[in-house]
């Protein structure tokens, strides 16, 4: 019993975080069912004192000290309960199992309850940064046993990404709080990525931008108010040569692009929440129209487009600059939204500061911003929506403007801009004390008696509309 944490699944993520622990001065023990995975880690690991790895279960416990803590980076879904329940037989009431995958949040509640009788801590721990991230710092977002958090508190803080030297992790609240805030993570990571993609267009068809200028203009963006890890790749994978042509290799990418779950999730409850993140929602749907590729290509020779008119370099960079800068900040004032709402419906008690704060480095979604979000949030920690907050209402102020101006563009141009227009329609309604939904509510009378309330006075109202 000499190994300080366990990690079951040697994939490419398994295999750099349990690589991360080592560094940090713990002795690991992994656990693979393919052979080569195991050896793969024994090998890169060089040293089976500090970390090592088995194929047989029961031995990968037996190596584990007391209580064991084990950490399960497998893909989500079926296979976390296969090997649950493969782990059990050979643990001990007090030892704690964590999630670190993209585990849908109601599977997480299920799990604990499970495990919480057999005495077993379970907590489901959001993990994001990528393979990299795994392995030289990610964020990390735990949730659910408080009791199995504190044992593996030292360890997820030292291989935790560093943000001025505080650890990207923190305890965030009870039973799938943790696969929730990842969960609406990576929705907000689908509504930041369809933006960064739509000035990219843009910036290709109004500008004619090479892929030289728009590596130019990407990195400009990222030492500035933009900076974010997105933003920072795409500059790096607009520039990048292609091994197979003479070209770059961004041309030669199909457009369609996948999803594993996690953003239509994302969507998909904040539906059921009744809470509104059309940027959210729109990234995924701009993934699905994307798989149509045929269909698309069959349309497109059916309808004329207009031609695009052409704006001038300097002139489109600012404008693309500030619409995306809105447009980020609508997204995260979305999401954000949604966990707090999320938050009172499910009990998790969370804190929005405390999750921008371990987001400002180490995930997916890194960004400048979240400093300034991680403030706004401490000066008033009942702030209902980021675009209220003093600060933030003078970035969309200085912003707005050139999310009208692109927005107009491409309507006029064919050139499909939803996750932009979708923020500022959001923006608009948000900030609109009267929508014309009165209408909608008098259709519902009219034809289901469904009932109005009125402005002037209190009450539940019916008309006899065809009288
Ligand atoms: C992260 C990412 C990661 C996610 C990928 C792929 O935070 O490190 O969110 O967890 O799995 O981004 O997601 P899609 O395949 O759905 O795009």
């Amino acid at each position: 019993n000499v190994y300080d944490f366990g990690l079951v699944g040697l994939g490419v993520m398994g295999r750099n975080f349990i690589l991360n622990v080592a560094d940090n001065g713990f002795t690991a023990m992994g656990n693979d069912l393919d052979t080569e995975k195991v050896k793969a880690l024994i090998d890169e690991g060089g040293d089976t004192d500090r970390v090592n790895a088995v194929v047989a279960v029961s031995a990968f416990a037996k190596a584990l000290s007391s209580p064991r803590k084990i950490m399960l980076l497998v893909p989500a879904g079926k296979v976390v309960d296969i090997v649950i329940d493969s782990l059990l037989p050979h643990l001990d009431k007090g030892d704690i199992i964590i999630d670190g995958g993209n585990s849908f949040f109601t599977d997480t509640d299920r799990r604990e309850a499970y495990l919480a009788e057999k005495g077993i801590h379970f907590f489901g721990a959001g993990v994001s940064g990528g393979a990299k991230g795994a392995r030289k710092g990610p964020s990390i977002m735990p949730g659910g046993s408080k009791a199995g958090y504190a044992a593996v508190q030292p360890i997820f803080e030292a291989v935790s990404a560093k943000y001025n030297g505080e650890p990207c992790v923190a305890y965030l609240g009870p039973k799938s709080a943790g696969n929730y805030v990842k969960m609406v993570h990576n929705g907000i990571e689908y509504g930041l990525m369809q933006l960064t993609s739509e000035m990219y267009d843009i910036l290709k068809k109004a500008g004619k931008f090479s892929n030289e200028e728009l590596h130019t203009t990407f990195k400009t963006w990222n030492d500035g108010r933009l900076q974010s890890f997105l933003v920072e790749i795409t500059s790096k994978i607009v520039a990048r040569k292609d091994t197979l042509t003479e070209g770059d290799l961004i041309d030669q990418i199909l457009d369609k692009a996948k999803q594993k779950g996690t953003g239509k999730w994302t969507s998909q409850n904040a539906m059921d929440l009744g809470i509104p993140v059309p940027s959210i929602d729109i990234a995924v749907s701009m993934r699905e129209i994307s798989a149509l590729k045929e269909e698309r290509i069959q349309a497109d020779h059916v309808y004329d487009r207009p031609e695009v008119a052409t704006i001038a370099k300097d002139k489109l960079s600012t404008l693309t600059e500030e619409a995306l800068y809105f447009s980020f900040i609508v997204t995260y004032a979305q999401g954000l939204h949604q966990l707090s709402d999320a938050s009172k419906e499910y009990g998790y008690g969370l804190n929005i500061a405390e999750i921008a704060k371990i987001w400002r480095a180490g995930c997916i979604i890194r960004a400048r911003l979240l400093a300034d979000i991680t403030e706004a949030f401490q000066e008033n920690p009942s702030l209902t929506n980021l675009l209220l907050s003093p600060s933030f209402i003078e970035k969309i102020k200085g912003t707005v403007a050139s999310a009208r101006a692109l927005v107009a563009f491409g309507a006029t141009n064919g050139i499909p801009l939803p996750g932009l227009s979708n923020s500022l329609t959001y923006f608009d309604a948000y900030t609109s004390s009267r929508l014309p939904l009165n209408l909608i509510q008098g259709q519902r009378d009219f034809f289901g008696s469904h009932t109005y309330e009125r402005l002037d006075r209190e009450g539940i109202f019916h008309t006899e509309w065809e009288e």
